[in-house]
């Protein structure tokens, strides 16, 4: 096993399904199932996860139409307590003991996000769900993974997507589209390749944490990534 802790960045797009449901229930079951697989590896656990299904922050229609920014990423970040919510009852159900920490006080709801607390929970073998993105707007939930990855001193951020890792163009819309085995940091920030926005790639490289893309639409990726079997693409020192 190459790592001891890692740090999930979930899509909460792929939550939603394909039958227009906000979260799909079935789709949960598959997200608590994938979990269980590496969870019973034995290592530390701890997840992010997006609220693309619910509500896009950043999202722009028509400028009139548009909510505006500060508001916007606050609904972005309770849509992530709603999905953490969602994705703790579907561990639970699963048998994998879960909490959920989150960067906003709700502390009716979900306990509050203490670093400390939160490595206790990862050494007592509980999943940890961060929730609320970094507590602040003009930040994603990308940013908050690495945030969080450098917090609890992770050994890798792993960012499922709903492709197999980070490609040249579009592989949904190109169908020529190449997939990169291996980047460095300075790559993805001179190319501005849009594998995650520029200040969670920053953190990352400032803090040494790699980060590996890949397809957790695909069952079993997640684990074979884990096992060094499979490899999405990898960014990492130049
Ligand atoms: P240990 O002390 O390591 O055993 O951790 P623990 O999480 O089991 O104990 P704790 O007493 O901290 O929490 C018990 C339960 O209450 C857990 O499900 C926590 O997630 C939950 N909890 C703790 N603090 C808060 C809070 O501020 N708000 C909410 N809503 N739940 C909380």
């Amino acid at each position: 096993m190459n790592y001891n802790r890692i740090l999930l960045k979930l899509s909460g797009e792929i939550l939603a399904g394909n039958n227009e449901s906000v979260i799909d229930t079935n789709i949960l079951k598959y997200f608590a199932n994938e979990i269980r697989s590496i969870f019973d590896l034995g290592i530390e656990i701890a997840i992010v996860i997006g609220g693309g299904n619910i509500y896009r922050g950043a999202q722009s229609t028509s400028d009139e139409d548009k909510i505006g920014r500060i508001d916007g990423d606050y609904m972005g970040m309770l849509a992530t307590v709603i999905n953490s919510l969602a994705l703790k009852d579907s561990f639970e159900a699963a048998g994998i003991p879960t909490r959920v920490m989150s960067a906003l006080n709700i502390n009716e709801i979900v306990e509050p996000f203490v670093q400390k607390k939160a490595l206790r929970h990862l050494s007592k073998g509980r999943v940890v769900i961060f929730c609320g993105g970094t507590g602040h707007p003009y930040f994603s939930t990308d940013t908050a993974a690495a945030l969080r990855s450098a917090e609890i001193d992770a050994d890798i951020l792993l960012k499922g997507t709903k492709v197999d890792g980070v490609f040249d163009s579009d592989p949904e819309l190109n169908v020529d589209a190449k997939k990169y085995d291996s980047l460095s940091y300075s790559d993805v920030l001179k190319d501005n390749l849009k594998v995650m926005d520029l200040s969670a790639i920053t953190l990352c490289k400032e803090n040494g944490i790699p980060i590996n893309v890949f397809n957790f639409k695909v069952p079993g990726t997640l684990k074979k990534i884990l096992m060094g079997e499979y490899k999405g693409t990898k960014i990492g020192d130049d």
